[in-house]
């Protein structure tokens, strides 16, 4: 299990644990984190699992794809380090990553 850090908007804390292999949507629905609705399931069209990776996990993941890309010009709160959380696979070196979550989806 890796540890997952979820800030809602006004900043509450969720520390979860995330299974590898499984997606950091997967991670925040499973644990009953708010914000994250997760409407089409992860198949990458609603974003309603859209959330910002801080600075210091960036660059460590994987980069978008372009279907993700694609999603993400929909939202209008998106920012340099928006991701669909759908997409970012859990793995164990990812523990303690850092995740904000938008003010749309307080
Ligand atoms: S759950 Fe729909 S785009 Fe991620």
């Amino acid at each position: 299990m890796t540890t997952v850090h979820f800030f809602e908007h006004d900043g509450t804390e969720h520390t979860v644990e995330g299974r590898a292999g499984r997606s950091l949507m997967r991670a925040a629905v499973d644990n009953d984190v708010p914000g994250i609705d997760a409407i089409c399931r992860g198949c990458c069209s609603c974003s309603t699992c859209h959330c910002y990776i801080d600075d210091a996990w960036r660059e460590r993941l994987p980069p978008a794809t372009e279907a993700e890309l694609g999603v993400l010009e929909g939202v209008s709160d998106r920012r340099p380090n928006s991701r669909l959380s759908c997409q970012i696979v859990v793995t164990e070196d990812l523990g303690g990553i850092v995740v904000r979550l938008p003010e749309s989806q307080g």
